[in-house]
């Protein structure tokens, strides 16, 4: 016999997430969200890169800046990491956000550009003096013998700079921002009736604009 105890198809038939001409309106409402349920860096969302032969790679990293003026979605990093090879060899990515607390998930997709040199050294140099040390003093994803290693030069460079309280960026590290073609917006739903809608951008040049689409969870 089914169970159909629970089930309000008048409240679940609907869905929950608006339609809209501008997927990056309703991102600042789901992020606005975030920011005050999320007890930890509501704006760490999951970089997924590839090899040109397609071998699939993974991290997180932190949303540094966004929206439709931004034309995407940016982040910054050392790009002799490994992911910043990744990055230099195919020029695609996809990033995902999950805020377990809201229980919703979204996922975007598109190519990656890399930002100015003045606008890594503006977001460079806004960072704390550790933090621009710490980040000059690695290699980063490259083997480390010993962790003293990292700290001497961690500490030969803080030392270094102590007086000017900055260090110069170094030219590897830098900023890309996702240009998305495609963002989808997940949420949770009673009875695992999970509601999804998909944009994706569509037409060329000045003639962009976004559709939208529901998909079966
Ligand atoms: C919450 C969180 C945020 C992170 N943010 C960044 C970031 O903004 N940039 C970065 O280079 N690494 C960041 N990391 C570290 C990366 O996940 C990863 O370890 C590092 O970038 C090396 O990745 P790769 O070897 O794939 O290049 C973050 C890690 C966590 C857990």
């Amino acid at each position: 016999m089914n169970d159909n105890s629970g089930l309000d198809s008048a409240q679940l038939a609907d869905s929950v997430i608006p339609a809209s001409a501008d997927p990056f309106a309703l991102f600042d409402d789901w992020f606005s969200d975030a920011k005050n349920n999320e007890p930890n860096d509501p704006n760490a969302m999951a970089l997924a890169t590839a090899t040109p032969d397609g071998a699939p790679s993974v991290r997180m990293v932190l949303l540094k800046g966004h929206g439709a003026k931004e034309g995407g979605f940016t982040f910054f990093t050392n790009s002799e990491s490994r992911k910043g090879g990744e990055i230099r060899a195919n020029m695609q990515a996809s990033l995902l956000f999950h805020w377990k607390s809201l229980r919703r998930q979204i996922r975007i997709e598109g190519p990656l550009v890399e930002v100015t040199p003045e606008r890594a050294d503006a977001y460079f140099h806004s960072r704390a003096y550790k933090s621009q040390v710490g980040s000059a003093a690695s290699d980063q994803s490259r083997p480390l013998d010993q962790r003293q290693d990292y700290l001497d030069r961690v500490t030969s460079l803080w030392a270094q700079h102590k007086a000017e309280g900055k260090v110069p960026r170094p030219p590897h590290w830098t900023g890309f921002t996702l240009k998305p073609e495609r963002i989808e917006f997940w949420i949770d739903r009673d009875n695992r009736l999970h509601d999804r809608r998909l944009f994706t951008l569509e037409g060329a040049g000045d003639a962009l604009s976004w559709s939208d689409t529901l998909l079966y969870p």
